[in-house]
């Protein structure tokens, strides 16, 4: 299995031109899940004493398990969050892992890390936060979220804090990873109301630090909600450091990409006050999954809360070196930046503005075009690139009958979302390739 032979050569390349064809494929279909029954009459027993092959191994991946997961990076893809990784990005994924490289630590993966640490100082210039700015990729918002609200009360307690329960305080609308790292941490929510536009402001912040004062370990803003695309005041709930003590973390997971954009840059004054951000580059940052660009203003904060001491990793941690492990609820790590350093050295910054800007300008002619038809209203206006929209008299049940034909007929996959109580549909784009027509197309099939 780990020499170089005929057989390990014979099976590099199986793999090798599987993977070329389908990093150049244009055609590549949609494709649907399958039941677990059907997937395991088709596939067989697959793990024996004796192993069945590789060609064989591969065939059943090809035929019967690839076409069982949808293809997320089809322009006809607009649920949940889409990825479109660019063909430089998802293909210097192939390198990541036939190198063997490990992001952990600066001992063992210098170069990646170096390259990792640009890509962030990038960010971190764009975000307009302070020079010394950084931090590590981790696997998703989720995580990226989770670590820097530990790192927050970690400074807090540091600081003297010490409330019989701490508090973050959130939007009603905020991620429910906030609220998933808040249940880790045993920590309490204090979800504040957004207005009638679904963005945060200042002054309900305002109120709830009033109103809990020392036990608010952090406040965390969203840079672009997933349901809505919404960014909220974050310049305003900025403003409220001069009086408050509190770290201000930034969700950006989806929509902070959207700053690199000249024409929603504006929205996003304030972030570059931020104590820490996230923003996932398999979003809308065009990077293979699974990547979050994690960044703290001060590193050394999150250092202090997340490295971890053992005897075997004295070696690394007795120095003084950038290690990725570090920063982060992680420590086996790979450098899962690398393939957007790639992208981004091969390409230059300027074609992400534009391909951010695409789909910004996408999302607001297709919000008119949905706004000149009489069948169809729009919920709320994009501010970015999420367009949320009804079709007059629709119940639940026909959005799903709708969204289940739009996926069986392989036309695009849009799964409905709600809001206060209302069935909706919801087009996320951030796909390049996705087009006005497309979109238009799908429109006529609501009438
Ligand atoms: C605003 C926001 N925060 C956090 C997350 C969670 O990110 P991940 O799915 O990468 O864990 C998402 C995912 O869509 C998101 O949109």
């Amino acid at each position: 299995m780990h020499d170089v032979s005929e057989e390990t050569a014979a099976i590099v390349d199986l793999v090798l031109e599987y993977s070329r064809s389908r990093l150049l494929a244009s055609d590549t279909p949609l494709d649907k899940p399958l039941s677990e029954a059907e997937l395991a009459r088709l596939a067989g027993r697959t793990i024996r004493e004796e192993g069945i092959g590789a060609r064989k191994a591969l065939g059943i991946f090809e035929h019967v398990l690839a076409p069982a997961c949808i293809s997320t990076d089809d322009p006809g893809y607009l649920s949940f969050i889409p990825s479109a990784p660019t063909k430089a990005s998802a293909a210097f994924d192939v390198i990541v892992s036939a190198s063997a490289l490990y992001g952990g630590s600066w001992l063992e993966g210098a170069g990646a890390v170096h390259a990792e640490n640009e890509v962030l100082r990038w960010l971190a210039a764009e975000f307009g936060l302070p020079e010394g700015a950084g931090g590590v990729f981790v696997q998703g918002g989720t995580l990226g979220n989770l670590s820097a609200l530990v790192a927050a009360r970690d400074t807090a307690r540091r600081a003297g804090k010490n409330p019989e329960r701490f508090a973050m305080v959130c939007s009603v609308e905020a991620h429910s990873s906030n609220k998933s790292a808040a249940k880790v941490m045993d920590v309490d929510v204090i979800a504040v109301p957004a207005g009638e536009d679904g963005i945060l402001r200042a002054d309900v912040v305002r109120a709830a630090l009033d109103e809990h004062g020392d036990r608010v370990f952090a406040v965390v803003a969203t840079a672009g909600s997933t349901n809505f695309g919404i960014v909220d005041d974050i310049a305003g709930i900025a403003a409220l450091k001069d009086e408050y003590d509190f770290w201000l973390h930034i969700d950006g997971a989806y929509g902070l990409a959207g700053m690199l954009s000249p024409v929603t840059r504006e929205l996003f004054t304030g972030v570059g006050r931020a104590d820490s951000l996230v923003v996932d580059p398999h979003k809308w940052l065009f990077a293979p999954f699974d990547a979050c660009a994690l960044i703290y203003r001060d590193p050394e904060q999150g250092r202090r809360a997340h490295t971890q001491h053992a005897e075997y990793l004295d070696t690394l941690t007795d120095t003084d070196d950038w290690s990725p492990s570090d920063y982060a609820y992680h420590l086996t790590r790979r450098p899962r930046g690398l393939p957007l350093w790639f992208s981004l050295a091969t390409y230059g910054a300027g074609v992400y503005r534009d391909a951010v800007t695409h789909g910004i300008e996408l999302a607001r002619r297709i919000a008119d075009e949905i706004e000149a038809r009489p069948e169809l209203s729009l919920v709320r206006q994009p501010m970015l690139s999420v367009v949320v929209f009804e079709r007059e008299g629709w119940t639940k049940e026909d959005y799903n009958r709708w969204s289940a034909e739009l996926l069986d007929d392989q036309h695009a996959f849009v799964t409905p979302s709600s809001h206060a109580g209302r069935t909706n549909a919801r087009f996320a784009i951030l796909n390049p390739r996705t087009s006005f027509e497309q979109l238009v197309e799908i429109l006529d099939t609501m009438k």
